[in-house]
């Protein structure tokens, strides 16, 4: 059987479009719920094979998605890389904030994240085979923020940081891009049928920065991806990139775009170079809300997505507060589309 996200990242228009949901596997579900409660918290679930695989697979099997995504996180690479890491209930990650680049292990990374590259032969091999598999990475500067605010909220330190230190932000940046291309390419070797890099807080960088620490290193990863696996597909998602999405889908190489919610979609379509593979970009809320909102949302993204090569996606990740039944509506307003 043909594999429709495959087939989309190819280029081609597969209708109706694959479905698949950002951070599909988590707190909205309770089988999800119930596993994490046994795994004891976030990172010890991230880390455990058999456990992380199971969650990978539960919204495979409950609403048959045409991606599994790995259940890991971004965050993963800074704590293999020997920087700390924890996830305070309800607060979200906090790590110490990076002071030197010397600090950080590359050569300790592999055996650090090998659970999580069992995770994805565990999946793979028992995953359906039109499922596709992804893989990701957070994006470098996605990352760099992180380690060096030490939390979400604005990243005040890293900003001031690529104007007063560059440097220093650049060391960073080039280590997470090497230590990325290492980490994505063990999730190929495992199983990963394509990869996806979240560049989440792309969006914070002004243009020049936005060059230097963004498209430079994404483009640095998608040609060393296909130096080492030929035919390997890419999907790039530098949220609230703005006016800049154009030249990062010119410069980087990517296969596709994951489109953030407040992106029109035609706009952004016009500003691409011509043939770009688009994923996204239903607005999570009108998700959370269902109903008219939820109707109208869809129906106006399936014919903005008709006649073009589209994966359907939301424009970030699912709230944990999104009832099933609107997830099970999406995905038969996806499936009935003509
Ligand atoms: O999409 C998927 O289902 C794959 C797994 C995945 C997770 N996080 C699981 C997760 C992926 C791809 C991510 C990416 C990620 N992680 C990003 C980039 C995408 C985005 O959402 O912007 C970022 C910035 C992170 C860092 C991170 N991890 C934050 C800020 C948080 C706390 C916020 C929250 O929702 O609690 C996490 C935790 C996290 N990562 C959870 C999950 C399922 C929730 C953990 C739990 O309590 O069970």
């Amino acid at each position: 059987m043909a594999m429709k996200l495959r087939d989309a990242l190819a280029g081609r228009e597969v209708w109706p479009p694959p479905l698949w949901l950002m951070r599909q596997a988590g707190r909205y579900l309770p089988e999800y719920r119930a596993v994490r409660a046994k795994a004891g918290d976030f990172l010890s679930l991230c880390l455990n094979p058999e456990l992380a695989a199971e969650v990978t697979l539960q919204p495979i099997r409950k609403f048959g998605f045409d991606a599994a995504i790995l259940f890991s996180d971004i965050l993963i690479l800074p704590l293999a890389l020997g920087q700390g890491l924890r996830f305070a209930e309800g607060e979200g990650p906090r790590l110490p904030p990076l002071e030197d680049a010397r600090l950080l292990r590359p050569g300790a990374a592999p055996d650090a994240y090998a659970p999580v590259i069992e995770t994805v032969r565990r999946v793979r091999a028992a995953l359906p085979a039109e499922v596709a598999l992804i893989g990701f990475a957070g994006g470098p500067a996605t990352v760099a923020c992180y380690m060096l605010d030490g939390q979400g909220g604005g990243f005040p330190r890293t900003r001031r940081l690529a104007y007063e230190q560059p440097g220093f932000v650049r060391e960073v940046v080039e280590i997470l891009t090497e230590a990325s291309l290492d980490y994505l390419s063990a999730q190929i070797a495992a199983g990963a049928d394509c990869v996806m890099l979240f560049e989440s807080w792309a969006g914070i960088f002004p243009p020049a920065q936005f060059r230097e620490f963004v498209i430079a290193p994404t483009r640095r990863l998608r040609a060393g991806l296909a130096a080492r696996h030929p035919g390997v597909r890419v999907i790039g998602f530098p949220r609230l990139a703005g006016l800049m999405l154009a030249e990062f889908a010119r410069e980087t190489g990517v296969d596709a775009i994951g489109l953030d919610s407040v992106t029109d979609l035609p706009l952004a379509r016009a500003a691409c170079p011509p043939g770009t593979v688009f994923q996204g970009n239903l607005d999570p809320l009108a998700l959370r809300l269902g109903g008219a909102a939820l109707e109208e949302a869809a129906a106006r993204l399936l014919a903005q997505a008709r006649g073009h090569a589209h994966i359907l996606n939301l424009g970030h990740g699912i709230t944990p507060d999104v009832p099933e039944a609107h997830v099970a509506r999406l995905v038969e307003l996806v499936r009935q589309a003509r």
